[in-house]
């Protein structure tokens, strides 16, 4: 069996006890939008602090710590636009590991506080997530203590995809999976062991256009590096490590890209508020968004939308639903 499948099913069998295993909610207002469509959101903003990182932190933490106890006495370096640094402070709670979360400098203030809040030691550095991570990594080599990169690693990637496991057992018949994507490691964790054991399924990245770097790197072939504009999906936004292991991964798995603009985002959030009662932010407004932007594409289709994360400030949500109700 595929490598990365049996470690998707390792991450599984290593995390199961931490992590919730969130729903798959049929959605009756978004399957009525097109005939004969069968929508579904796996709802990860409900998934221990808030969002799916939780999965891939807990996997790489549990892999470093079964290695012996010198990872307790030096800690780990990360990097993060917030969700992820907040999800390695949470594992790194429960398994006795200290955290240092390297972001940059514009990182949402919401998360920054929420780090904050939890006495995390947070250094902010550039204005692109990359630079943060180029930082973090830097340091870590310096003092010689493990780097955990948000997507650039296997156990990460592992975790993301146990998504893929649950979604498989939840609605075995899915057509189509459309998921949001930054670094590419939900993406790339998913993608890979569904391709693997359903290859019929069409996987689907969704990026704001103001930020869409891993698109434009499949596109050439190479990481490229270009400038992101301020987007809703800060969770997603930024540049990508160079020789990052999830670019060949989504130039080979993802069948299709839908990038959305930002007034689409911000109805995707509030549409959820509205519809569902459930707040999610930013980020996941890309995949919905990217369904509600042509449900058409969806006709007689089971469609999964990952509403990857949760994790909105109050003043964001207060903003998008004056602007869009
Ligand atoms: C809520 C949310 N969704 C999606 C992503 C993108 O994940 P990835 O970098 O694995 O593509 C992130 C990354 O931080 C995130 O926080």
């Amino acid at each position: 069996m595929d490598g990365l499948v049996q470690e998707t099913l390792e991450a599984r069998r290593r995390i199961k006890q931490y992590v919730y295993k969130t729903p798959l909610m049929f959605s009756d207002p978004l399957s009525n939008l097109t005939s004969s469509c069968k929508v579904f959101i796996k709802l990860e903003n409900e998934q221990l602090t808030g969002s799916f990182k939780i999965r891939g932190a807990f996997n790489k933490l549990m892999k470093l710590s079964s290695a012996g106890d010198v990872i307790k006495q030096k800690g780990i370096i990360t990097a993060s636009s917030g969700n992820h640094g907040m999800a390695c402070v949470e594992a790194g709670k429960t398994l006795g590991i200290p955290v240092t979360v390297y972001c940059q400098q514009n990182v949402s203030e919401h998360k920054k506080n929420v780090l904050l809040n939890k006495g995390v030691r947070v250094v902010l550095h550039g204005v692109d997530c990359v630079e943060a991570e180029n930082e973090g990594r830097a340091s870590a080599e310096k003092q010689e203590v493990e780097y955990v990169s948000p997507y650039n690693d296997i156990y990460v990637i592992a975790g993301q995809g146990t998504i893929g496991i649950e979604i498989l057992e939840d609605c075995p018949e899915v057509d189509c999976v459309l998921v949001p994507v930054g670094g590419g490691g939900l993406i790339g964790g998913i993608a890979r062991y569904i391709k693997q054991v359903r290859p019929s399924v069409e996987i689907i990245g969704c990026q704001p256009q103001n930020s869409k770097v891993m698109y434009e790197s499949v596109r050439a072939g190479r990481v490229v590096f270009e400038e992101s504009l301020d987007t809703l999906s800060e969770g997603t936004a930024g540049g990508l490590e160079d020789n990052s292991i999830t670019l060949p991964i989504c130039a080979q798995y993802v069948d299709d890209w839908i990038m959305v603009t930002e007034e689409e985002i911000g109805r995707a959030v509030v549409y959820m508020l509205q519809n569902h009662q459930k707040v999610v932010e930013g980020a996941a407004g890309t995949a919905l968004g990217a369904y509600l932007k042509n449900p058409g594409r969806f006709k007689g289709k089971r469609v999964v939308l990952i509403a990857c994360g949760g994790n909105l400030g109050i003043q964001t949500l207060k903003q998008l639903v004056s602007m869009y109700t």
